[in-house]
């Protein structure tokens, strides 16, 4: 660590002729990965595993929390310290990280009933979440099962700014009660 930064501040020093420079990347992650877990690969339930997620995803979210275009309840205000060049530069640096599943045990019956439910959800999301269609739809195997709820209540709810209007249809087509058990389902799989 500290030889690490004497090293940063000698390149520094030794470029000092040039203009000064953004931080990396890499400095601007810690501070994500203090709530996100290291290497974006979260250790506690509320709170979503980013490392390895799609880049266009990723920049989606980070510039709509950004513009308001999206609601957050935390991460508009941690967004708007940063150039959108930043963000975008972190959206890189996340998506280029491995994807590291926490799966998560769940009754039988619930999975069942969650893995029924999933039956609309995998054209885009793949059988298991594993294998989304696109570079904007986040993988959600092994994802934490509350936070995945905690989303799928958000699309449903009109009152929330939430921009995907596809999702938001297919997430409000859902029994009320195949939402937990559909979160459940996710984030009890490995791969
Ligand atoms: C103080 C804790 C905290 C910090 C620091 C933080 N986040 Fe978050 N992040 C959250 C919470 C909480 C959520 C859930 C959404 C919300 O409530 O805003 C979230 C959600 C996210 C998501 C959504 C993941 C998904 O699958 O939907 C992404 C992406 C994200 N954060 C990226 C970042 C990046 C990049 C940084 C660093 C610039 C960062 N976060 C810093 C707490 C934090
Ligand atoms: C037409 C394609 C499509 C279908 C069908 C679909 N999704 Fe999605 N899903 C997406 C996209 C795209 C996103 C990212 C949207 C955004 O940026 O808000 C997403 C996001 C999500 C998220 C948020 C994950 C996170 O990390 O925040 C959850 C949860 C989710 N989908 C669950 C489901 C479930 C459950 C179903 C079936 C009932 C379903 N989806 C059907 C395309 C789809």
């Amino acid at each position: 660590m500290h030889r690490k930064s004497a090293l940063a501040l000698f390149a520094c020093l030794s470029l000092s002729a040039l203009p000064l420079f953004a931080a990396p990347t890499e400095d601007l992650a810690r501070t994500c990965n203090a709530c996100h877990g290291i290497n974006g690969v979260s250790v506690g339930p509320n709170m979503p595993s980013i490392g390895g997620l799609p880049e266009a995803y990723l920049k989606n979210l980070l510039l709509q929390w950004k513009t308001g275009e999206r609601y957050a309840a935390t991460m508009d205000r941690h967004v708007k310290g940063y150039s959108d060049a930043e963000l975008e530069a972190l959206a890189t640096y996340f998506s280029k990280l491995p994807w590291v599943p926490v799966v998560q045990k769940a009754d039988a019956k619930v999975i069942a009933q969650g893995r029924n439910a999933s039956d609309r959800c995998e054209t885009c999301h793949g059988a298991t979440g594993s294998e989304p269609d696109d570079e904007e739809t986040p993988m959600m195997h092994g994802q934490w099962a509350q936070y995945l709820e905690l989303e799928l209540l958000k699309y449903r709810t009109d009152a929330v700014k939430m921009p995907h209007k596809k999702m938001r249809n297919n997430a409000k087509k859902m029994d009320a009660a195949d939402v937990a058990p559909a979160a459940a389902f996710y984030g009890a799989q490995a791969k």
